[in-house]
């Protein structure tokens, strides 16, 4: 697996959709994807793994996921199949940064920055407008209230804002994020060798306060909540693991607990259209309301999550007879 690469630039949506669908698994394929769980405990911690799989398992049976039979797939091109699925995977990153380690130290070269340098400075700039937005909205309010009390969590200024970054990679999106003015900024990659790189490159590039960790966004040590939280093509890897609809399920479950209530989740993805990750988001509240109703709700159980905006001014195509655009960046907020 180690060194095969498929280069962001060169996924068009109807392949990358259709590469992703490939992957859904069916019933009977469900059983064997419970086995393969056991990769996780390679690199992360197995203390709550049979609950959050139990867990998982039995909300995709009741999640109403694109059926695979909605998929003819494409015999045309089994190696591109086989290559994206890699993705999913853990050890392919491994290898990957290993050896965009090795180009960094030997030529310098930052590796790979997913969808392109034109998409991050986009998703950076107008991530920066929300946030500013928000602020704003906040502070107003807090006027209008006549209400002399100190000046709350929410109306910190955007250099307040406590960002991270899933799945951060070699971290150059969170030195755009700086570049915009946020300052309290935190990585987190399960890839050692993406972190060891980030690392090289915040302190190359002089942006030596950002936090960078060795964390599986899917079982995560990280106790605090964020305000703003950012993924870049990390739902689009997670999705790729054979067990990638379970491993959705438990994705959605750590973002909620990751944001901070009235906070704002950033996903920007090629894998899937602003509508399906708006539908997506309804499955995974639809499920924890009916888990509230059947139980107590639990302290820190995390919230519900709610469109936003989304990117409206990337290039579009057209395909099928359905106008599309490659990348879909949108914004959810935390209540
Ligand atoms: C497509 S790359 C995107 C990297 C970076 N966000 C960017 O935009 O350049 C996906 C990244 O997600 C990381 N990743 C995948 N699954 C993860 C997980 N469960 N926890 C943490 N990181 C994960 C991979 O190691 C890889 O760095």
């Amino acid at each position: 697996m180690a060194g095969i690469r498929l280069p962001p630039e060169d996924i068009d949506i109807s392949q990358a959709r259709a590469l992703l669908t490939a992957d859904l698994i069916s019933d009977d394929d469900r059983s064997i994807a419970a086995d393969s769980w056991s990769i996780k405990s390679d690199y992360g911690s197995t203390l709550d793994d049979d609950q959050r799989h139990a867990d998982a398992s039995e909300a995709l049976a009741a999640a109403r996921f694109c059926a695979a039979s909605d998929y003819s797939s494409d015999k045309e091109e089994p190696d591109a199949e086989t290559i994206t699925s890699m993705l999913g995977y853990q050890s392919y990153w491994d290898a990957t940064y290993a050896d965009e380690l090795t180009n960094f130290r030997e030529h310098g070269d930052a590796g790979e920055v997913w969808f392109g340098a034109d998409v991050m400075e986009m998703v950076a700039s107008w991530t920066k407008g929300l946030c500013v937005d928000i602020s704003q909205r906040h502070l107003q309010n807090h006027h209008n209230d006549d209400d002399s009390e100190s000046i709350s969590q929410e109306d910190k200024d955007l250099a307040g804002w406590s960002v991270l970054d899933v799945g951060t990679g070699n971290g150059m999106l969170l030195h755009e994020l700086a570049k915009q003015g946020f300052s309290d900024l935190t990585g987190i990659d399960y890839s050692e060798g993406a972190i060891n790189l980030a690392r090289s490159l915040a302190n190359r590039d002089g942006f030596i306060s950002i936090k960078l960790l060795v964390d599986d966004v899917l079982e995560t040590k990280l106790e605090k909540k964020f305000e703003l939280v950012m993924d870049k093509g990390t739902l689009d890897a997670i999705g790729l693991h054979q067990d990638g609809p379970i491993k959705r399920i438990m994705y959605w479950e750590s973002m909620s607990r990751l944001v901070a209530p009235g906070g704002l989740l950033v996903i920007t993805s090629c894998n899937n259209t602003k509508e399906e990750l708006v539908q997506e988001v309804e499955n995974f509240n639809q499920r924890k309301i009916g888990e509230v109703e059947e139980e107590e709700e639990e302290e820190g159980k995390g919230g519900l999550f709610w469109y936003l905006d989304h990117i409206r001014s990337y290039p579009t195509f057209m395909f099928g007879g359905s106008v599309g655009s490659r990348v879909a960046t949108v914004a959810f907020c935390v209540r």
